[in-house]
């Protein structure tokens, strides 16, 4: 990028706001799964919303390509750069504006860590559910363009159920403030869910009115271990029943990803005998008159009557439970010890898991028999990490020279069972093509109209989504 242009953008967001992107701030150009780099011209780091406008005005006029950033924390290739374009980063976007406790209601500019959001909601007896494993360094306007999941989405929602409103700048520098903070607003189309998801490509969220929960009074989890995939249906079905409403979360593990997390995670120990699958569950209230402890043992006590499990192991405290959470952190990064990794990030009705993690299995064992399939997930929302790990015997490029045939297996059966190839990491420049080869083109044009509409330039996010 020319000297001008960066003097011309430091006039007007400061030249203290400016980041020239060199190998010392990998933080911007390398991305989470650390697979690629990428420079961009410049790095803008603006630090109030009329000077993200400003910005965003001036790189209208003259045609520049944007790339709006968070905590560049992205799974699908979307955060990075080329360096022809300017990432917009919003980390300097970082206050918190505004807690309306009895609204439910918290105001946060988009640069917010995840982390602290949650803390800040915490000590005020409020609770923002939104919660996955970049936390401590993703960001709230990256939860809220990939429409972020996590692990509490079977009984809060995705990210997008847990916004009132959104402040938000569009291509040309027009501010949108919609910041309200309702539960019901019936006037007309709900602009804020089109920029929710839209992965930077329709505007860059500036700040957002979250939408908070009562904070849980206590908490229990529970790890189980059974033998067939089938039987986790039940489980879930089961714990359901039991838990009065008070299901958070429902995570699968398999018997590869337990052992592997163990082998590769010298602080975590094994909490029951070896099984094939395993259920994390929590139960967790925010009434002084439901004892979470019971729910939790009833249903244990159920599956057990009805031969459902194994073994199981139910928390008797807070460190025990974030003892069992700990393991489920642990297993992406596990993987990634293990050698290379092929990974898929899909959904299908909740019943169809068991048919998925069967057929997939037996598939892909027919182009690789020694691969090592690593499934693990979020059972409760149909939503399987279906990860496949390098052949021990096998080096990286004869592995990763059958990605693209493994991809198209796994993503077949998925259409054929009525899912999608993204539950929640987003489309990114990774799956864009696949996302042309499995919507309806009738979808694909309404979605590229929309995009028209915003960025009439084509400057946002160049080549990403759609
Ligand atoms: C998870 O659920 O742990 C993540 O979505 C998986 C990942 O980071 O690949
Ligand atoms: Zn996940």
């Amino acid at each position: 990028m020319n000297s001008r242009i960066a003097t011309d953008i430091g006039n007007i967001i400061g030249d203290k706001n400016i980041i020239v992107p060199n190998t010392d701030n990998n933080d911007f150009t390398i991305d989470r799964r650390q697979k690629r780099q990428s420079f961009p011209a410049l790095i803008a780091s603006p630090d109030n919303t009329a000077d993200l406008s400003k910005l965003l005005t001036y790189c209208y006029k003259n045609k520049f390509r944007v790339v709006p950033q968070g905590g560049n924390t992205g799974l699908v290739g979307g955060t990075l750069a080329a360096s022809n374009e300017i990432i917009i980063s919003t980390r300097r976007l970082n206050k918190i504006r505004a807690i309306h406790k009895l609204d439910y209601s918290m105001i946060v500019e988009s640069g917010c860590i995840l982390a602290d959001v949650q803390a800040q909601a915490n000590r005020n007896d409020r609770f923002f559910p939104v919660s996955l494993g970049a936390e401590g360094s993703c960001t709230i306007g990256g939860i809220i363009s990939t429409n972020a999941g996590g692990i509490n989405v079977l009984r809060y929602g995705n990210t997008r159920q847990n916004i009132h409103g959104i402040e938000v700048v569009l291509a040309d520098g027009t501010i949108i403030h919609s910041l309200n903070r309702l539960g019901k607003d019936n006037t007309g189309y709900d602009l804020k869910q089109l920029f929710i998801g839209a992965e930077g490509t329709l505007g860059i969220v500036s700040a957002a009115a979250l939408k908070l929960s009562p904070a849980p009074l206590s908490t229990v989890s529970v790890l189980c271990g059974f033998s067939r995939i089938e039987q986790s249906l039940e489980l879930l079905e089961l714990a359901q029943l039991y838990s009065s409403n008070q299901l958070t979360s429902f995570e699968l593990i398999s018997s590869v990803a337990m052992d592997n997390t163990l082998k590769h995670t010298p602080s975590i120990s094994r909490v029951i005998p070896a099984c094939s699958w395993y259920a994390l569950c929590q139960f967790s209230t925010s009434s002084p008159v439901i004892d979470v402890s019971s729910l939790a043992e009833n249903f244990l006590e159920t599956a057990a009557d009805k031969q459902l499990i194994k073994d199981a192991v139910l928390s008797r405290s807070i460190s025990q439970e974030n003892g069992l959470w700990k393991i489920r952190e642990a297993l992406v990064t596990a993987q990634r010890l293990e050698g290379e990794s092929i990974k898929h990030d899909i959904a299908v009705p909740i019943s169809k898991v068991p048919e998925l993690v069967r057929t997939v299995d037996r598939e892909v064992k027919k182009i690789m028999p020694s691969i090592r399939p690593y499934p693990f997930g979020h059972l409760g929302d149909g939503n399987i990490h279906y990860n496949f790990s390098q052949p021990t015997d096998m080096d990286a490029i004869t592995f990763r020279a059958k990605e693209s045939a493994i991809h198209n297996v796994v993503y077949n059966i998925v259409d054929k069972l009525d899912g999608t190839i993204s539950a929640e990491h987003g489309i990114g420049t990774d799956k864009k093509a696949l996302l042309a080869q499995y919507k309806s083109t009738a979808d694909l044009d309404l979605m590229r109209a929309i995009r028209r509409v915003f960025d009439p330039h084509s400057q946002l996010q160049v080549g990403k989504l759609v």
